[in-house]
């Protein structure tokens, strides 16, 4: 499935990967993969925190049960994929995107605000993913790893507009827009800071 235009501009992040990042990836795959597998193990982790932390909210709890066992799945799909290639799933390395997005978090304040940032959050995070696993399956040599970003992509497309629509659920739409458009200019700053590694997702 290619994306469609729509749901590129409605990714909106304001600025596209590097071009040099898919050819560092592909040259340290041990560490592209390793670092992968730990995004999805802390997909997986965040998503059962706030379900443990929102159990009031009957649709958050149903829609994100599931995408628990996905990206567990997603964990264990790049595991065996490391495997496969008599590779090695290293450390965890600090997370300096994730810790920098969780700077902007609003930690104080009103219940709500809190609430809508955690989402946002894992909305952005989705999206960011989701277009760096498309210059994946678009810009690496081999062919088998293309197609196996390519199903990452779409899986994290669809996480990205489930978190942006349970925003929604509970909250004012305008407003939820309004802190979108923050959290985008936002995460500009920090892609644009971060150093281009071909052993890190973000
Ligand atoms: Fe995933
Ligand atoms: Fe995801």
């Amino acid at each position: 499935m290619e994306l469609s235009q729509d749901t590129k501009n409605i990714l909106g992040l304001q600025l596209p990967t590097d071009p040099r990042w898919v050819d560092l990836a592909e040259i340290s795959l041990e560490g592209i993969l390793t670092d992968h597998a730990y995004c999805e193990q802390k997909a997986a982790t965040t998503c059962i925190t706030l379900i443990q932390r929102y159990s009031d909210k009957v649709k958050l709890v149903q829609d994100l049960a599931p995408i628990v066992t996905e990206e567990w799945g997603h964990f264990r799909l790049v595991l065996a994929e490391l495997h496969k290639r008599g590779l090695h799933l290293g450390k965890q390395r600090k997370d300096q995107y994730v810790n920098k997005l969780m700077e902007f978090q609003r930690k104080g304040g009103h219940y709500d605000d809190r609430f809508l940032d955690h989402l946002l959050m894992m909305a952005l995070i989705e999206a960011r993913s989701c277009e760096r696993f498309k210059r994946l399956s678009e810009g690496l040599n081999d062919e088998y790893l293309r197609n196996f970003y390519r199903r990452f992509m779409e899986s994290e497309a669809g996480h990205y507009t489930l978190f942006l629509e349970l925003a929604e659920t509970y909250m004012d739409k305008e407003k939820v827009r309004t802190r979108w458009k923050e959290w985008l200019h936002y995460e500009n700053a920090v892609m644009a800071s971060q150093e281009v590694r071909g052993d890190r997702i973000h």
